[in-house]
């Protein structure tokens, strides 16, 4: 595996490497989320490149920009293990020259709301750094996740109105045996916290039991089970307060995966999204409707992987 820390470097020994090219953007502290975007890139592709780059103009002055978790070597190690032909692992600098004055914004609704307006900016740092490493590594498909279904929305819109010659494909969230996304922040939770985690995505298959009945019952449904819980029992009336770790929400909606714009009556693909906090960790997630029969099918299995994980 080549491990290049300049463009230059990049661009000569990507010259000789057969086509079709994949490429995995990251940020590193791999975990099976991002593994999974790379077997599925030496799945497809001739050759497969992967950037290690924690890019400091996506996040915001208090988000924690020096507190990302960097473990470069482990992730090397890892991305061997996947067969990755190249990481490109640049340092700031090497990124963002001294006077650079360009920024990719891709404007309207789709960078307004939702992680928009919770991270201002933030879909600036991540459509420029993208532009930046298609660029360089002009790849012919790159490999996103779905669990940053806004992020692989502005990806998409980006590479169409820039006529950019790679194809995006998003693939499906990866999660614990409990239904919680993978995600570097979860080694931020406490034990109470990871427990209560799980609680994202278990609200999100309530809101999806309810598709029928159009989003207000949606968005209802999965507040309320973020703010209320699950008991373990038929919840009576009077309701115990509940105790220990709580959500604060910061927002739920049904939306069109394309243009993240609200759908009030939601169509197989629409996506349930919902962000909240359990103290300073601020976790996303979401889940697409799906055909009636899909949806039992992963039902299913979900329950069935949170039987396991309860029994292991
Ligand atoms: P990062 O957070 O490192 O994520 C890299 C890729 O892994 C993204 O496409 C993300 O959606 C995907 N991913 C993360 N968790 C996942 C999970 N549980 N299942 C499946 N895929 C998952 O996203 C970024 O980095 C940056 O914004 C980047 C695009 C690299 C630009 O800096």
């Amino acid at each position: 595996m080549i491990v290049a820390r300049t463009i230059a470097k990049t661009r000569s020994a990507l010259a000789g490497l057969p086509r079709p090219l994949g490429f995995v953007p990251t940020m590193g502290a791999f975990h099976e989320g991002h593994l999974t975007l790379m077997r599925a890139a030496r799945e497809r592709c001739a050759t497969v490149v992967a950037s290690i780059f924690v890019n400091p103009t996506q996040f915001g002055p208090e988000e924690g920009y020096a507190q990302y978790p960097r473990d470069e070597a482990g992730d090397r190690a890892l991305a061997k293990k996947e067969g990755v032909d190249l990481v490109f692992c640049p340092k700031a600098d090497e990124m963002y020259r001294d006077g650079a004055a360009t920024t990719v914004i891709v404007t309207g609704p789709l960078t307004e709301a939702y992680e928009a307006a919770e991270r201002r900016g933030h879909f600036d740092g991540v459509a420029t750094v993208v532009t930046k490493l298609f660029a360089i590594v002009q790849p012919d498909v790159v490999f996103f996740g779905r669990k940053d279904a806004q992020q692989l929305a502005v990806v998409r819109r980006l590479v169409l109105d820039l006529d950019l010659p790679a194809e995006v494909v998003g693939l499906d969230t990866v999660r614990e045996p409990d239904g919680l996304a993978l995600s570097s922040r979860n080694a931020c939770l406490s034990e109470a916290q990871r427990a209560k985690a799980a609680d994202l995505y278990r609200a999100l298959v309530a809101g999806r039991a309810v598709t029928g009945d159009g989003r207000r019952v949606i968005v209802n449904e999965v507040t309320s089970k973020l703010v209320l819980g699950f008991p373990p029992y038929l919840q009576e009336v009077p309701f115990d307060a509940p105790s220990g770790p709580q959500f604060s929400v910061d927002y739920v909606d049904v939306v069109d995966p394309e243009t993240f714009e609200r759908v009030d009556e939601p169509t197989p693909g629409s996506l349930i999204i919902a962000a909240a906090r359990l103290g300073e960790t601020r976790l996303i997630d979401n889940l697409p409707i799906g055909e009636a029969s899909e949806v039992d099918d992963q039902e299913a299995a979900t329950e069935a992987a949170r039987t396991s994980g309860k029994k292991g």
